[in-house]
C-alpha cells in the first residue's frame, strides 16, 4: 500500500496574496498597454506589491524568507546539471533555478515601473529610448512569465504534485511517492521538518546544501 502524502504548510498568506496580486496586475497591464492612467496605476500597484514581498522576504519567517531560498550560483549550476541528467531534486520551497527566475521577474517589474515613469518625465522629452526600453522589458517579462508557468506545470508533473494549487492553499505534500531512480526521487525531511529541501544530498535542517 502506498503511504499517504501528508501535507505541510509552506507558503504563508503574504507570499500567496502578493504572488496572485502581482500576477493579476501584471497580466492586466500587459493587456491594457495603452500607457494611460489605468495602465500606469496598475503598473505602480504591481511594483508596490513586489516591494511588499521583498520586505517580507527580509523580515518574514518560513519558506518565503530569503534565507531559505535566495539562490546561490553553485546551487543553480548543480540543479541545472541534475535537471539535464533527468532527475532534478524536489524542493519544498523554490528550487534554485525557479528562485533565480523569480528574482528576474521581480527586477523586470520594478524596471518597468521605473522606465514607465521615466518615459513621461520632462527630462526625457523627445527621447525615445525610455519608451523603447519599456516595451522591450514588457515583452521580455511576458515571455518569461510563459516559461515560468510552463515550468510550474512541468515540475508539477515530474514530481507528481500540484505546485499551482500549493500557491493557492500554501500546502505541499511532505513526502512524495518514491519512484525508483525517477525524477521524483527524494529523501524527505518529513512533515515536521523545515520547509526547505526534500532531496539528497541530505541538507542540514533549515539550510540549503
Ligand atoms: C508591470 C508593469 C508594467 C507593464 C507589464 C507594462 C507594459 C507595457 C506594454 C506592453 C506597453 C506597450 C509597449 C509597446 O507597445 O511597445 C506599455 C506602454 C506604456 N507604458 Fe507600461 N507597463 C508597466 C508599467 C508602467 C508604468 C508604471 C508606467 C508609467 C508610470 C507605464 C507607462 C507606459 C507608457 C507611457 C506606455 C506607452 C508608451 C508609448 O506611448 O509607446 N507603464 N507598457
Ligand atoms: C505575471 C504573472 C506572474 C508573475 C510575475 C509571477 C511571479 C512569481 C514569483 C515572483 C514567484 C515567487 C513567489 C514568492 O516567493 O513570493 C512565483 C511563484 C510561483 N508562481 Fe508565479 N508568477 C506569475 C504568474 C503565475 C501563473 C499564471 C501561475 C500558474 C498558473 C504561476 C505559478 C506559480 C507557482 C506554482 C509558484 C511557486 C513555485 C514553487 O513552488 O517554487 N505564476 N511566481
Amino acid at each position: 500500500m502506498k503511504p499517504s502524502r501528508q501535507s505541510v504548510q509552506v507558503w504563508d498568506p503574504i507570499v500567496r496574496l502578493t504572488h496572485w496580486g502581482v500576477a493579476a496586475l501584471v497580466l492586466w497591464d500587459l493587456y491594457e498597454d495603452s500607457g494611460g492612467p489605468l495602465h500606469r496605476n496598475l503598473g505602480y500597484a504591481a511594483a508596490c506589491l513586489v516591494l511588499v514581498r521583498i520586505a517580507w522576504g527580509m523580515v518574514g519567517s518560513g519558506a518565503g524568507n530569503f534565507r531559505e531560498w535566495l539562490p546561490r550560483g553553485s546551487a543553480v549550476v548543480a540543479y541545472v546539471k541534475a535537471a539535464v541528467a533527468g532527475h532534478p531534486p524536489r524542493y519544498l520551497g523554490h528550487n534554485p533555478l525557479g528562485a533565480l527566475m523569480m528574482l528576474v521577474l521581480w527586477i523586470l517589474i520594478l524596471a518597468l515601473a521605473a522606465t514607465g515613469w521615466m518615459s513621461r518625465l520632462d527630462m526625457f522629452w523627445g527621447e525615445d529610448w525610455p519608451k523603447d526600453l519599456h516595451g522591450v522589458l514588457a515583452y521580455l517579462l511576458l515571455a518569461l512569465v510563459g516559461v515560468h508557468v510552463a515550468a510550474a506545470i512541468l515540475m508539477s508533473r515530474l514530481h507528481k504534485e500540484n505546485l499551482i494549487l500549493s500557491m493557492v492553499t500554501g500546502k505541499k505534500p511532505a513526502a512524495p511517492d518514491q519512484g525508483k531512480g525517477s525524477a521524483g526521487d527524494d529523501k524527505s525531511t518529513g512533515p515536521s521538518g523545515p520547509p526547505v529541501i526534500t532531496d539528497s544530498p541530505p541538507a542540514s535542517p533549515g539550510r540549503r546544501p
